[in-house]
């Protein structure tokens, strides 16, 4: 049984280093299976999510390895369009290979995503967008089988800014001859990523960062060799953030782009705490003292569903009365409800979250709900008076590299016990 040991109470302070992001890796990696080539993803982390995207474009043909400058992807001998099941239903991420599949083989066998603990994961906006482009789509309780012979490219309108369908529309539109506009586009800088990385690879995209993007579809037939550092990761930067604003202290780190984390940072200073940011690097400093906030999750730029948990645990610990609302997964409130039930005054009043925050709070003993709200038990254990247990460690590392590490060289005090 793996846990966390942490005991709280201990001030933060210090450099620390932020991996490239999760979420820009998965669709990156998906993105590769059209093209024949290798791809060099700068120091992506090893974390269990990527390792299985990665897994999958082995299990297609392909091959990869982490090398010490990150993870080098080879496409060259792809020779399938059906993934199998057993790889893809570890992450509901792996349905982002669609598009891809689509570009390089017009046809596609794909597992649905199962669900998880925040939601349903529904795929109505890529299948409406594929067929938009003209693909069948057969749907079974296992499997979309998808027959783009008949595709072709144009118009496509997503019912909504759901980023992987984005993800598929894009990669779809890539090696279709012809122009495509998609237009009710995820804005999330995990697809500007994406689209800067495809023009990399000789895509014609434009539009990049707005919710209209054009696309000129290019032949698919170089060969490629590609070096790319995804992004910085903004919800590991808030996480280290929310941490230090529950602790007290002052951290630093190093971030490429601060408009990507604008506005949890201006939820936190909201609530009390110091940020500066210069020469790429953003200096946060609280003294532990913090006031009770009203915050709506939303797409970006608003504040970003997957620090929604988090925050809560920073609530926890507010002066006052906060208010939440998660306007993209509307029911992702198990946290609150996990919150409340080891002494927290957390409740969910219909859509929102109400979190009445006390200074000192109990530690606790759980185990990690999903990713995000592990990463809340993490936060809130960290400012406990005492020692706190959790478990379900592998979920939280499916998103967070070396976390315990991070945090414990800033001075927590947290172990990680395999017994
Ligand atoms: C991505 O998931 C992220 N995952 C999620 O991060 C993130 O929470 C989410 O975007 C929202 O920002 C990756 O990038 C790998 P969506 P995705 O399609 O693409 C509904 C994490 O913790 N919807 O934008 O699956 C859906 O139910 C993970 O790192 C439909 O109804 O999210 C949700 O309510 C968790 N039909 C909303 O849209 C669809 O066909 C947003 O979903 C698709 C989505």
């Amino acid at each position: 049984m793996e846990k966390y040991l942490i005991i709280g109470g201990k001030k933060l302070f210090g450099e620390v280093k932020i991996s490239p992001a999760k979420n820009a890796c998965l669709p990156l990696i998906a993105s590769t299976i059209m093209f024949s080539g290798e791809f060099l993803l700068q120091n992506a982390p090893k974390i269990s999510d990527v390792i299985i995207m990665a897994k999958i474009v082995e299990n297609l043909g392909g091959s990869f390895i982490f090398t010490d400058k990150g993870l080098l992807l080879k496409t060259f001998n792809i020779n399938s369009y059906s993934p199998s099941k057993e790889i893809c239903c570890k992450a509901r991420a792996s349905f982002f290979i669609a598009g891809a599949l689509l570009s390089r083989f017009k046809r596609a066998i794909v597992p649905l995503p199962g669900g998880c603990n925040i939601g349903i994961r529904p795929v109505d906006v890529h299948i409406d967008a594929f067929n938009q482009l003209g693909v069948d789509c057969i749907m079974d309780k296992d499997y979309v089988k998808f027959d783009a012979n008949k595709m072709k490219s144009g118009m496509v309108s997503l019912k909504y800014p759901s980023v992987g369908a984005t993800v598929n529309a894009i990669c779809a539109c890539v090696g279709l001859m012809g122009e495509s506009l998609i237009s009710n586009c995820a804005k999330e800088p995990e697809i500007v990523d994406l689209c800067n990385f495809l023009n990399l690879c000789g895509a014609k995209i434009s539009g990049i960062g707005t919710s209209l993007i054009k696309i000129e579809g290019i032949a698919l037939n170089k060969s490629l060799k590609i070096v790319h550092r995804p992004i910085d990761d903004r919800i590991e930067a808030g996480t280290f953030i929310f941490a230090t604003a529950v602790t007290g202290g002052e951290i630093a780190f190093k971030y490429d782009n601060v408009c990507n984390i604008c506005s949890a940072i201006k939820t936190i200073e909201k609530m009390g705490v110091q940020t500066r940011y210069e020469k790429n690097t953003l200096y946060v400093k609280s003294k532990g003292e913090l006031d009770a906030t009203q915050q709506v999750a939303d797409v970006f730029p608003a504040f970003p569903t997957d620090l929604q948990s988090p925050l809560c645990s920073v609530c926890a610990y507010a002066n006052g009365e906060s208010v939440i609302e998660d306007r993209v997964f509307k029911d992702r409130f198990a946290f609150v409800k996990q919150l409340n039930d080891f002494g927290v005054n957390a409740r969910v009043l219909g859509s929102q979250a109400v979190i009445k925050g006390s200074k000192i709070n109990n530690p606790c003993t759980e185990k990690a709900l999903d990713l995000r709200a592990g990463a809340g038990l993490v936060i809130y254990a960290l400012g406990a008076q005492g020692e706190s247990q959790i478990f379900g460690v592998d979920i939280i590392r499916r998103g967070y590299e070396n976390l315990e590490q991070k945090l414990r060289l800033l001075g927590a005090d947290i172990q990680y016990i395999l017994s």
